[in-house]
């Protein structure tokens, strides 16, 4: 790793052709709130979250990165040519001693389906490799959520394991694909 445990790092802005990445901000509360309280959105992360938590959850990821266990750091999406935040891209540091982050996404239903979230999984997953150096990217989903692990596969993560009745959503339980991607896999290395 190129940072100490606990350090805080000014999240950065990365682009590409179609998109970039940027530091949420306060301001992003009504975006993200249109799609964490979208039904469909939700379907197979969790119940809608109420004004108070996106409000909470807009205000976390609005902080600088910090590279602490469990804390989760944050980026908006954007389309290159509009500024509206249209998704989310996320990650926590799973395991500080092995090195190991894992990444999560939501997008809005209005961009969904056109390659943006795989392509903000790809510029955030080069930074986690190269400028943080983490070893190893896990995610994980339902396994209904074909979507989601769409865009693992298309990255080039591996499924490495299913686990029955593993999470509980609202009130259903719920199974859970977990997908991996070494640095030493990553196609940018
Ligand atoms: C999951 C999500 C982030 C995907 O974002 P996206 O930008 O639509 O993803 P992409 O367009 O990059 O890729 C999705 C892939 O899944 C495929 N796909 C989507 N639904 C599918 C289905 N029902 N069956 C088969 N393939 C499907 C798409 O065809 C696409 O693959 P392709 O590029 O080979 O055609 C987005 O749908 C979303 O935000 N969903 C709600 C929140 C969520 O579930 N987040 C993930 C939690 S683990």
């Amino acid at each position: 790793m190129k940072f100490e445990e606990h350090v805080e790092l000014q999240s950065p802005k990365l682009k590409n052709d179609n998109i970039y990445l940027r530091p949420t901000r306060l301001s992003d509360y009504d975006a993200v709130k249109a799609y964490r309280q979208n039904i469909d959105n939700c379907r197979y992360i969790r119940p809608p979250d109420t004004d108070e938590e996106v409000y909470r959850i807009v205000g976390e990821l609005s902080k600088s990165w910090k590279l602490t266990q469990g804390v989760w750091n944050g980026l908006a999406i954007c389309l290159t040519d509009d500024d509206t935040a249209v998704g989310e891209i996320v990650f926590r540091v799973e395991d500080w001693q092995h090195q190991r982050a894992e990444l999560g996404y939501r997008l809005s239903d209005t961009v969904a389906g056109k390659g943006v979230c795989t392509q903000a999984a790809d510029l955030l997953i080069s930074y986690l490799f190269h400028e943080i150096g983490f070893f190893k990217v896990s995610a994980k989903c339902d396994p209904r959520n074909i979507a989601s692990y769409k865009v693992m596969e298309k990255l080039g993560f591996k499924r490495e394991a299913f686990f029955k009745g593993h999470y509980l959503m609202g009130n259903e339980w719920t199974d859970q694909y977990d997908y991996g991607l070494l640095a030493s896999e990553w196609k940018n290395k």
